[in-house]
Order: C-alpha cells, then structure tokens, then sequence
C-alpha cells in the first residue's frame, strides 16, 4: 500500500488539469483499480482476514481521495487566477479637487520638526494635563506670584493634586531636566490651553512650541544665533529677527522675538536665558550649565507664512477655507 500511495503522489505531481486529475482517480480508485480488486476479494476471506485487509484498504482509499482533493484544489486555484494588468490606468477616489490634505497647521508643524531635527534637535512630548508645580511653581511662578495672570488658566475640579490643561509647553522644561543630563537641545511641541477672550489673534487653543538648550557656557549670542537660523529656515533667508526686551519669571533676561516678513514684523513668542531657579529645580547645577528657552505659538507662524488674518479661522472645521493652503 505504501507504494502505491508513493506511485499516486508521483502522478499527482505531474498532473497539470482537472481531466488528469480525473483519469488518475479512476485509475487508483475506480472499478478496475488494484483496490476495487481487493476490496471484491474480502467476501473470500476469513473473518479475522477479512477485517484486517477491510481496515487497510479503507485506510489508504481514504489517504488517496485526500491527496486528489488537495491537488484538485490546487489546479483549482490556478485556474481561477486572473493576472492583474498592473499598467491600467488607477481609478481616483475622488475628484482632484476634492482629494484631503493636511491642515495649515500640520503643514507649518510638520515644517517646525524639520528645520529642528536638521539642527540637531530631539522631539519630546508632554502631558496635556499638568501639575500646577510643573506649569507654573517649578518655572518660579508660586500661587501669589502676579506674573500667573499673564495666562488665563482654566483648572480642573475635584482633583486632590492641582492639576490644568498646560497653559504652555514650558512646563517640560523641569520634568524633562529632572531625567536627563545636558548637553541637550529639545523641542516640546503641542496643544496648549488658555481662558481667553477670543480675537483674531488669541484663541483658547494653540499649538505651542517650546524650546530647551541646556549646556556648559550656553549664552545670548547661541539663543540669537539659533532662533535666526531656524526662522531663516522655515521663512526664507531674507527674514529678519529682532528682541525686545520682556519679562519672564523663568528666564532672565526674557525677550518678545518678532520676525520680519514681507516687510512686517510679527511677534513670535517668548525667549530668554533660563533662570538659575528654573535649573535648580530640575536638579542641574546653574555654576555648570546655562541655557536658554523659548516658546513659539506654531499658527503664528503659519500666519506669517500665508498671511491669514484671523487665526481662529484655523480652529474651525472651514473645508473651503483651510483648503486654499
Ligand atoms: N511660556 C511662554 C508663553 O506661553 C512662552 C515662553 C517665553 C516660553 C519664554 C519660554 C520662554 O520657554 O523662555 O507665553
């Protein structure tokens, strides 16, 4: 029987069609094959005989069909095969007017982690919700101190810890020198949230990029140079950038960066040398390290590269308007 089964594989091999197929299975199985003959011989038999041979030859007919029914399935799967015609031409989803892309925002974001990574800078992320300590007192904002009314804060209730919706992405700045060692350069992009009254340059959401150079006798001169490279990057060569003087408990001296831009100047954010109480409580030693920081509002940017007007118009869900971009 062992042979047989051998000899059948062989056949089964070199069959290429569903008729070969066919005439194997007759010639193994049907009336005249070696098994029809000896299943006709058992009623000759003894019983013990008779049911030894019965178990065997059931045995390998049942083997044999299997070994058919693969190979049919096989042949089967071929047949039924259709090439596909890779140089048809592709059928679009949708009209090419209609067809998405990326928000403005997205579009000056994705622009930021660019120029940033290109200089050398990690991405790091940071949670939307926040300590009051790491918001505001790690950054030497304590309850009482007036500069907190520079950000309208809305606060979560019912919480034993103090906790926020980040008002800015600077409260990285300590959880981040609590669990790394300078040097380091960093940007901590994302959503930040504010109780404003809302005009055509406040909202109470924006995208806020936060930025953090710590190293041995980081100066003004790194800061200035930086930040002019990185918007001559993403605005052009021709941009101009110039400080004015502000104030931030956490950093000192703090400046307003605004850029020039088609003959305009237009505020960026903050920036300034981090205050030694700042890297005093993310647990680095200020006689080693200096640094500096700043903090940048993304749609600004976006409204300085496309000119918008209002920039609440880039939090509404406006498809003819954000599809100009
Ligand atoms: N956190 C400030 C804001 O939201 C922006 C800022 C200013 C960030 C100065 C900084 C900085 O890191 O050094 O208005």
């Amino acid at each position: 029987m062992e042979d047989l089964l051998i000899k059948l594989k062989n056949d089964l091999d070199k069959a290429n069609s569903l008729l070969d197929l066919e005439k194997i299975r007759v010639s193994y199985l049907g009336k005249k094959s070696f098994i029809a003959q000896q299943m006709k011989l058992l009623s000759s038999l003894e019983n013990d005989k008779k049911a030894e041979l019965g178990k065997t030859l059931n045995i390998a007919k049942k083997n044999m069909l299997l070994l058919i029914e693969d190979k049919t399935a096989q042949i089967d799967a071929v047949q039924s095969y259709e090439p596909i015609d890779i140089s048809r031409p592709g059928k679009a989803l949708y009209e090419s007017t209609k067809v998405g892309h990326m928000h403005p925002n997205n579009i000056v974001l994705k622009e930021t982690y660019r120029v940033f990574t290109e200089l050398g800078f990690a991405i790091v992320d940071s949670p939307e919700i926040e300590t009051d300590w790491y918001n505001f007192e790690a950054l030497n904002m304590p309850e009482v101190h007036p500069a907190r009314e520079m950000q309208d804060t809305f606060y979560i209730k019912g919480t034993d810890q103090k906790l926020l919706p980040r008002t800015h992405t600077s409260g990285m700045q300590v959880r981040f020198m609590e669990n790394n060692k300078p040097p380091f350069k960093i940007i901590v992009p994302g959503k930040v949230f504010r109780n404003e009254n809302e005009d055509a340059t406040h909202a109470w959401v924006f995208n806020q990029i936060e930025g953090l150079v710590v190293g041995e006798g980081v100066s003004v001169t790194d800061m200035k140079g930086t930040l002019l490279q990185i918007v001559k990057k993403q605005l052009g060569p021709e941009t101009e950038i110039r400080f004015r003087a502000s104030y931030f408990p956490y950093t000192e001296p703090s400046v307003e960066v605004d850029a020039k831009f088609n003959g305009k100047w237009l505020e960026l954010g903050g920036a300034g040398m981090i205050h030694p109480n700042v890297l005093v409580n993310g647990g680095i030693d200020p006689e080693k390290y200096s640094g500096f920081a700043f903090g940048w509002g993304a749609e600004r940017l976006a409204v300085i590269k496309y000119g918008i007007n209002d920039l609440r118009q880039l939090w509404r869900p406006k498809f003819e308007y954000l599809e100009q971009f």
